[in-house]
């Protein structure tokens, strides 16, 4: 029988994982269908259990449910435990277990696809949200020189700096405003919201000089480097700009091997949505 899996959101018509996993599954002779499954904001639960009742394999969970989604599930693999939110829900028998690989894919992105170093490298962390919190532990796992964490409301950037201390190890990690910030940074990585405004972050556009930028944001047309930060990184004088579709495509393809046990090739699949990926903003 074809197993099922789908991404729970709100909404989520516009989300390009069922063309990603689609593309996977026929690449790696996988006998699955993903689906796009819409929930009210007030009933995760009821349509999550509704679709596992019904047969269903696998979840992916997106905005605004990661959080609730970390709640639900029976047991929380590391990432997910850190990031207080998971994107994946493996069914294993009557039981669920919830992972999150969106760090590990922004991790991936970066160092595989992009050929970032990010051990001993300066990483400016921009936002304190859901997004940056998914992301912290693995960036950290990864032994940068100096992460720090700056944002709009520096309370809530001091607040994820402390709780992701005792993952710090050996590196430098601060939070704060962008008022305090100084020093120079290897990487930058946009996590705010502020591009689905159209808006950019008020990081001094010194700092983006000569730095690699990265946006966990990607623009609806699929091009590289077209979403409003990396726009305005790279008139700021940015040695380099990147936008989250990579990301989008890593998180999938670690979805994927934890649901079937393979991992599929996301070259061919990052490159064909670049020709022409024509909706969603995130994962
Ligand atoms: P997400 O799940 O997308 O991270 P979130 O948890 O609501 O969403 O967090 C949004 C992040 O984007 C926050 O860091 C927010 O800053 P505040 O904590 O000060 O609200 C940031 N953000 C949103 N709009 C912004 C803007 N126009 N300029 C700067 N930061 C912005």
């Amino acid at each position: 029988m074809t197993d099922r899996y789908a991404v729970i959101g709100h909404p989520v018509a516009h989300s390009l994982s069922p063309r990603i996993h689609a593309a996977f599954a026929a690449a790696t002779r996988q006998d699955l269908c993903y689906e796009l499954l819409p929930a009210p904001p007030d009933a995760f639960a009821a349509t999550a259990a509704a679709f596992f009742a019904a047969g269903g394999a696998g979840l992916n969970v997106t905005v605004p449910f990661k959080e609730e989604a970390a709640g639900w599930v029976d047991e929380l693999d590391g990432a997910a435990r850190q990031a207080g939110a998971v994107n994946t829900i493996v069914r294993r028998g009557t039981r669920f277990a919830g992972y999150n690989t969106d760090g590990p894919g922004l991790v991936q992105d970066l160092t595989a696809n992009c050929g970032v170093a990010l051990t001993g490298a300066r990483v400016l962390l921009v936002g304190a949200g859901g997004a940056a919190r998914g992301v912290v532990g693995p960036l950290l796992a990864e032994r940068p020189e100096r992460l720090v964490i700056a944002n709009r409301t520096a309370e809530r950037a001091r607040a994820l700096a402390e709780a992701a201390r005792p993952s710090s190890r050996g590196s430098a990690l601060e939070g704060g405003g962008f008022d305090s910030l100084g020093g120079a940074f290897d990487l930058i990585v946009n996590a705010t919201s502020a591009g689905l405004d159209g808006d950019v972050p008020p990081i001094p556009a010194a700092l983006v000089r000569g730095a690699v930028c990265y946006d966990m944001l990607y623009d609806r047309s699929g091009r590289a480097a077209e979403t409003a930060f990396c726009r305005w990184a790279a008139a700021a004088g940015a040695a380099r700009t990147l936008d989250g579709l990579g990301m989008l495509v890593e998180q999938a393809a670690l979805a994927f091997e934890l649901w079937r046990d393979v991992r599929p090739a996301t070259g061919p699949v990052l490159e064909w949505l670049r020709r022409g990926a024509d909706g969603g903003v995130r994962a």
